[in-house]
């Protein structure tokens, strides 16, 4: 029997794949949820489904994270909602497949805003928040690319590096002040994520979110910190860290070079 969980959390990303699988399962676990993405009709509609499967208050606030400021207009919003997250997902998050030199700039700055500055910013705010009642949990999306260069991934890759880094190092800044930080990597997994960043599809190896979350879900239940989803992924995160730098980068130019 699975722990029955209270309060509310806060999902970001949630109009669509992973982030909209966290609301629907962590509603299903026992929380509130608000929902937050930039899509209003599509949030609403996911938001209402959840309503009518759970019973539990689900709330929508869109808000677009690559904006400047975006982040602080959000935790705006909430508190003048009165939202107050007892859990955050740091999910929202996108790549830009392709050559860096080839990749309009505006695009690539909005990519790091959103998947590095917007996460810093709400881990950050509700963290202190959080650190200040002694609960509370922040769960941080990174990737099994932040375990290695990817060429033509190459600053996605790079934020998703910086998330795994910020989660561990913020996990120990908040330890013994009964705030959590877990960090989910997932591998490929089935969502919107291939065709938004440009790259090629990777569905047939992909995992489903509804099962990456599960797993997730169960294993910050079990007192992780960070979880690699899938074996095969797992391992692949120990070539990345131990695999020759020069040869490993090769190999995935190679493979995704085009
Ligand atoms: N799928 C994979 O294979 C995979 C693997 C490893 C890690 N991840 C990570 O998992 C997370 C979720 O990705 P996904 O696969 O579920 O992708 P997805 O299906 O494309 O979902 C991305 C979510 O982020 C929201 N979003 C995008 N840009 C935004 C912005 N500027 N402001 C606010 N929200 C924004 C999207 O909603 P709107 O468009 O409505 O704003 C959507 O809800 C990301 O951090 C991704 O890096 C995914």
């Amino acid at each position: 029997m699975k722990r029955q969980w209270t309060g509310t959390a806060l999902v970001t990303g949630a109009s669509a794949g992973i982030g909209l699988e966290f609301a629907r399962q962590m509603a299903r676990r026992g929380c509130d949820v608000a929902m937050t993405a930039r899509r209003a009709d599509r949030l609403e509609a996911e938001a209402a489904a959840i309503r009518r499967a759970t019973g539990r208050r689900v709330t929508t606030v869109p808000a677009d994270l690559g904006d400047p400021d975006g982040a602080l207009r959000l935790i705006e919003a909430l508190d003048s909602s009165g939202v107050e997250p007892d859990y955050v997902v740091n999910n929202a998050g996108v790549g830009v497949f392709g050559a860096v030199v080839e990749t309009p700039v505006d695009k690539l700055a909005g990519m790091l805003r959103l998947n590095m500055e917007a996460l810093t910013v709400l881990s950050a705010e509700y963290g202190r928040r959080m650190a200040a009642r002694g609960r509370g949990a922040i769960l941080n999306i990174a990737s099994t690319a932040a375990y290695q260069p990817v060429p033509y991934l190459a600053a996605y890759a790079a934020t998703k590096a910086y998330v795994l880094h910020f989660s561990e190092a913020f996990a120990a800044e908040l330890s013994g002040k009964g705030v959590r930080v877990f960090t989910l990597c997932p591998g490929a997994t089935k969502s919107e994520f291939a065709e938004v960043a440009g790259a090629p599809n990777i569905e047939f190896v992909a995992t489903s979110a509804e099962d990456c979350v599960r797993r997730a879900l169960d294993a910050f239940d079990n007192r992780g910190i960070v979880y690699v989803d899938g074996l095969a992924n797992l391992f692949g995160t120990y070539v990345g860290r131990f695999a020759p730098r020069p040869l490993l980068v090769r190999a995935v130019a190679a493979a995704l070079g085009r």
